[in-house]
């Protein structure tokens, strides 16, 4: 807690542009009220957000799941001001730049074996979409160009772009852009009454994944590209797979030729208390999509991961002087980005950090579950340092979780919450009295829901 000792509140004249509230429209948010009441942070530092009367308010979300070794780490603020001062900018088509090929060859090293020819993209919806596009031009290349068909699951969350909105198993994602981008079919999600108050991965539910073979059963394994699952599914409340299930995904995969992709935007750089959730599952998916935590959320950064044998059929098909995979993006592998994303891998070296994180992992699901006596408490589930708690909904779904959320941030603490479910992912740099800070603040709000 020494943040507060080096507090500046910071005085904004009324005048000033940051009080006109009109112009930026925000993602993700009910507008009308934001600007009724504003919640701003205007610093942040270690485990803290301050807002601008300087008052703290701890994450327990790692900002957005970004913020893996805590916030305004100056070894990566330090190496973006290098960066940009020396090579501000590089066209990423025919040209590139050292640190392009230093950060996917950093990050190849954290991946399986194999895994290891990185598509740099800007966030994890284009990560997702380019994820997509990477399968198609696979299955092309190797002549089964049918495989069109993609295969989600119900609550999934893949990004909004039009690939991950086909994708998405979140009903208000969907619902504005019905229909419009690829085909997709979804399994269930697997959620299940049974596996209330699991810790770690639960008992039932590996059969679950017999739902792809419906699937291939009804539209033909021929006609289908790859399976598309989170992991662990985040954004919809943390669904940890259960015992089995990954397992099974991939050996159906294998038998009918479908890739298998592992959308790690939340869970990749140490969430389960690995490098990939790949690796704490034991599970080796064709393709992975990160994001977020690849520079520490200090840049706009995402990537996709691809098995060599994909990247060298797409590659191979093309002529020798021939563009091989017509997509990429103007700021794919962005100097300030790759020296951002280096520096953060610098730091969970040197910290130790998936390590570390994964021996807090016992305190947080202790502390966790210490909230189940609650009464508005419905369900709590968890896996490294990424949790979800179900809450009792209120008069109308969703409205729990949005006035928890509020009331959260005036009581001191940061989380994220979807519908009535509130969802934490603290930074792998967290002390255990950050973690009795967080569930005690929690507690405290929780208690007062009936
Ligand atoms: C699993 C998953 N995929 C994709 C995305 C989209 O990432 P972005 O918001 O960077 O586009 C997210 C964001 O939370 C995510 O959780």
């Amino acid at each position: 807690m020494t943040e507060f000792l080096t507090l500046r509140p910071r005085a904004t004249p009324p005048d000033h542009p940051a009080t006109r509230l009109d112009n930026y429209w925000l993602p993700f948010t009910p507008n009308r009220d934001f600007k009724r009441e504003p919640r701003l942070f205007s610093r942040a530092s270690g485990m803290y957000y301050f807002d601008p009367q300087g008052r703290p308010v701890i994450d327990g979300a790692s900002g957005l799941f970004a913020t893996a070794a805590g916030h305004a780490r100056t070894e990566i603020a330090d190496a973006v001001h290098r960066q940009l001062s020396e090579l501000d900018f590089t066209p990423s088509f025919y040209r590139s730049h050292p640190l392009a090929f230093e950060a996917a060859s950093r990050i190849a090293g954290l991946l399986p074996t194999g895994l290891d020819r990185v598509f740099f993209v800007n966030s994890g919806s284009e990560a997702v979409d380019s994820a997509m596009k990477i399968a198609l031009a696979y299955h092309r290349a190797r002549g089964e160009g049918r495989r069109t068909l993609f295969v989600s699951r119900e609550r999934a969350y893949h990004g909004v772009n039009f690939g991950g909105v086909a994708l998405s198993g979140l009903v208000n994602n969907r619902r504005a852009f019905a229909n419009a981008g690829p085909d997709a079919v979804h399994m269930r999600h697997t959620w299940l009454a049974q596996n209330a108050f699991s810790r770690g991965q639960p008992e039932h539910g590996a059969d679950l994944a017999d739902d792809l073979l419906r699937l291939i059963e009804l539209h033909g394994a021929e006609t289908i590209a790859a399976v598309f699952v989170e992991p662990i599914a985040g954004s919809t409340g943390v669904l940890v797979p259960p015992k089995g299930y990954l397992e099974r995904l991939r050996a159906i995969c294998d038998r009918h030729g479908l890739l298998l992709v592992f959308d790690e935007v939340i869970c990749g750089f140490g969430r389960t208390g690995k490098a990939f959730a790949a690796q704490s599952f034991g599970v080796r998916p064709d393709i992975i999509t990160m994001a977020k935590a690849i520079t520490n959320g200090a840049q706009p950064m995402g990537a996709v991961a691809v098995d060599r044998r994909i990247h060298d059929a797409v590659i191979d098909a093309a002529p020798d002087d021939a563009i091989e995979f017509f997509h990429g993006y103007t700021w794919s592998a962005h100097p300030a980005a790759c020296a951002a994303c280096i520096a953060s891998l610098d730091i969970y070296e040197r910290e130790n950090l998936f390590a570390r994180g994964e021996a807090l992992a016992p305190i947080f699901e202790t502390r966790l579950h210490a909230l189940r006596d609650l009464p508005v408490v419905a369900d709590i589930r968890n896996y490294g340092l990424l949790a979800g708690i179900d809450l009792k909904p209120a008069d109308k779904p969703g409205q729990r979780g949005y006035a928890v959320q509020k009331a959260l941030f005036d009581a001191g603490l940061h989380l994220k919450t979807t519908g009535d479910a509130a969802i934490l992912a603290p930074a792998l740099v967290a002390q255990p009295a950050h973690l009795d800070e967080i569930f005690d603040v929690l507690r405290r709000v929780l208690a007062r829901q009936s």
